[in-house]
């Protein structure tokens, strides 16, 4: 497994990583280039033989970022492949505070963010839509400063 930057021209190959992560609201390799190209995004990809196995996208502001997406393939999960690759990411970026938003029925992406040191920020209700409802969207923080 090897982790290096992503560059515009992995769109291609992350929107189909994207699509069997996120089905109906994954993003068009249109839309991950669109990001790409903004000089604030950065990203990382984990790769398998060439193949992307995860990548985590995220928005950089001065001392501040946040995570824009994040995924690991349905195939090669639980195996410790996305706790890894935010720690490289990381361990690359010297922001202070890392912020994201996650819907609050995605228990394997809440637990991961708890064990990588995340904290609770807020709340915001009904954020995500859900069937014919919503879910609530969670809020959390990261900082560098808390760190063991
Ligand atoms: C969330 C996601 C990135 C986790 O990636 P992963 O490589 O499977 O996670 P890891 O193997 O590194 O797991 C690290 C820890 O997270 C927690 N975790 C991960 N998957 C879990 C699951 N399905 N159920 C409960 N806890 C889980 C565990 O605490 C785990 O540690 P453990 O295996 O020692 O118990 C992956 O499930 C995914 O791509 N989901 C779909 C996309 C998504 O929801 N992205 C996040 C949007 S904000």
């Amino acid at each position: 497994m090897e982790t290096r930057l992503i560059t515009l021209a992995d769109a291609q190959k992350l929107a189909a990583l994207h699509q069997v992560s996120f089905a109906e609201s994954a993003w068009t390799a249109a839309q991950i280039a669109g990001s790409l190209v903004q000089p604030s995004t950065r990203g990382w990809v984990s790769e398998e033989e060439g193949r992307p196995v995860a990548f985590i996208l995220f928005q950089i502001t001065q001392d501040e970022a946040e995570i824009l997406t994040f995924c690991v393939a349905p195939t090669h999960r639980r195996k410790g492949l996305g706790a890894t690759l935010l720690e490289t990411a990381f361990g690359q970026m010297n922001t202070g505070r890392i912020f994201l938003e996650v819907a609050a029925d995605n228990v394997a992406a809440v637990r991961l963010y708890e064990k990588a040191g995340f904290r609770l920020n807020g709340r915001r209700k009904a954020y995500y839509p859900h069937g014919t409802g919503a879910v609530d969207a969670v809020m959390l923080v990261w900082k560098r400063s808390n760190r063991a």
